[in-house]
């Protein structure tokens, strides 16, 4: 596969970084992950400004211009029209191992495109499994840092109780999906957390809620109980590499009558139109 890195265009296996990077020694670099569809960078505007946030929130100075950016990601798409998604990687570069800013050292930027691989239409016909676990993340999960840990173990538990994702709680709240946003329906109103610290500001959260305004349907940006989510009509996850996803079992029991709801079957319409007038070259 074709990477990006600082600069050059490699085969992934001739792309080398210190083993002194401080993404590699300490998790110190932000990521993003961006749909593309029908070759179109997919809500790009959102992500860089998503980029500019995480960066600033660890004091890394931005190394490219938003143009330049795009330039990387239309090279590595090199015209392909299958859906895909970018990775892109920012760390503080490679230093001496020290804690503290270094001074005067290149970030390391990383970028790839790879095939976009949904959960299949089975998967979204019958809805997947979640299981509840405490947040054991740190308390700036607005920045989309590489420091993943927290995560991958929340996911490794999932998938080790049948879950495709783990839904986080912290103080009798939920929080978020180990690596996706979380809404209920309740009463017909879609309810995702409000913004914070306490979770990433997910682009495909703002998108269904703008689908959903758009078509009025009642929503709400506030907190969630962990009691109300035990009790909710219907559970979603959402990512850009997920879209919008039905849970149908939580913590092994039933959600509802245990099929993906009503509501879910509308934003799902109006998440695929979106799309399909998207790939055809209109909206953003
Ligand atoms: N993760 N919350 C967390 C913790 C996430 O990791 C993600 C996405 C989201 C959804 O954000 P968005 O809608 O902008 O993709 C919410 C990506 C896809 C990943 O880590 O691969």
């Amino acid at each position: 596969m074709k990477v990006y890195l600082n600069g050059d265009y490699l085969e992934d296996r001739d792309a080398c970084i210190s083993v002194f990077d401080r993404g590699f020694m300490f998790g110190d670099g932000v990521y993003e992950v961006i749909p593309v569809y029908g070759g179109r960078l997919f809500r790009l505007s959102q992500h860089l400004v998503r980029l500019k946030h995480s960066l600033d929130a660890i004091g890394l100075p931005v190394p490219l211009t938003d143009a330049e950016i795009t330039d990387i990601f239309t090279t590595l798409l090199d015209g392909r029209s299958a859906d895909a998604s970018i990775y892109l990687q920012i760390t503080r570069g490679a230093a001496p191992r020290n804690h503290s800013f270094p001074e005067g050292r290149k970030a390391t930027v990383l970028a790839y495109a790879q095939e976009l691989v949904y959960p299949d239409e089975t998967l979204r016909s019958t809805g997947v499994g979640a299981v509840t676990l405490p947040d054991q993340r740190w308390h700036r999960c607005d920045i989309k840092s590489v420091s993943l840990l927290a995560n991958v173990l929340a996911r490794q538990y999932a998938a080790e109780h049948d879950a495709m994702e783990a839904i986080l709680t912290r103080d009798g709240y939920v929080t978020e999906g180990a690596a996706s946003t979380m809404f209920i329906v309740s009463n017909g109103t879609v309810v995702t957390p409000p913004k914070g610290h306490a979770i990433l500001p997910g682009i495909t959260r703002d998108l269904i809620l703008e689908l959903a305004r758009a078509d009025a349907i009642a929503c709400a940006e506030i907190e969630i109980q962990e009691q109300e989510l035990l009790a909710a009509d219907e559970i979603w996850l959402a990512s850009s590499t997920k879209e919008v996803l039905p849970v149908t079992r939580l913590n092994g029991q039933s959600v509802a009558d245990g099929r993906p709801g009503d509501v879910y079957r509308r934003m799902k319409g109006l998440y695929d139109e979106f799309k399909h007038q998207f790939r055809s070259g209109q909206g953003v």
